[in-house]
């Protein structure tokens, strides 16, 4: 069910979101071991009854993960692109009467006021750097304050590198990781060819669009929004998973 509700002021393309549906498993390092991981971290033994929500789910991934670990669970997915939202509920299909899907605007607060009641967790994959300093603490702050004791929050990022040399190691590396995945899972290297032009964060930052926070100082942002246990669970070519429980 997908469930318009209302203006969004989003900032990313529809464009992008037809590219990153298609690119999406190649350009991103280690994407399955990523969503997987992910789902390893959620507060849940196997057969728990509970609700994820999804943050600019975009094709669904994140959520497939966690239903599939989790037999009992639902997931409420968001997001300000029809097409993401079409896409996932296609890929989703599987786990229909599980799953629900709504428009949202990642600046609004709107949806917060629509959660599910049995919410546990919530996970957010390579969306919150589309948000500056400011709006990634505000966000952390609103999202720690609903989510029950014994909850996460898991984000899965781009950061911002501490120095120039971490700026190119990054960039080096995303490309090489892509470069690699393209062969190995499509056999060709033209979805590498795409990425190269204007993919890599670390090669040609888009800084109006893409704004990367320090990992560090974001662990110190979750920390202060109430969660007790942070950290940086993972990390490939700049994209760290991190995030805690309250
Ligand atoms: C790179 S895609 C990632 C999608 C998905 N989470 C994944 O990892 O495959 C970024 C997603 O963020 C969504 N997005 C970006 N800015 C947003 C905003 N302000 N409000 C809602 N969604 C937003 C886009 O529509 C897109 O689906």
């Amino acid at each position: 069910m997908t469930v318009p509700v209302g203006e969004s002021s989003i900032r990313w393309e529809e464009e992008s979101s037809i590219e990153f549906i298609e690119l999406g498993e190649v350009i991103t390092p280690s994407r399955q071991e990523q969503v997987d991981f992910v789902a390893s971290l959620v507060p849940a033994d196997g057969g728990d009854s509970f609700a994820i929500v999804d943050l600019a789910c975009g094709a669904g991934a994140l959520s497939e993960a966690v239903l599939r670990r989790f037999p009992a669970s639902r997931a409420l997915l968001l997001d300000g692109s029809s097409a993401m939202l079409e896409r996932a509920v296609h890929q989703l299909s599987a786990y229909a009467g599980r799953t629900e899907f709504a428009h949202f605007d990642l600046r609004a607060r709107d949806w917060l006021g629509r959660l599910p009641p049995d919410l546990r967790c919530f996970v957010s994959s390579l969306a919150i750097h589309h948000l500056d300093a400011v709006e990634k603490q505000a966000l952390y702050t609103d999202l720690v304050t609903v989510l029950p004791s014994g909850g996460g929050l898991f984000i899965v990022d781009l950061v911002e590198p501490v120095n120039d040399r971490v700026w190119s190691a990054y960039g080096d590396l995303w490309d090489a990781v892509v470069q690699q995945q393209s062969l190995e899972y499509t056999g060709a290297s033209a979805s590498y060819e795409r990425f190269r032009e204007g993919w890599n964060h670390y090669r040609d930052p888009d800084l109006e669009f893409d704004q990367p926070s320090g990992l560090f100082e974001q662990l110190g942002w979750l920390a202060s929004a109430g969660l007790s246990q942070v950290d940086c669970f993972w990390l490939r070519a700049g994209h760290a998973i991190y995030g805690g429980y309250k």
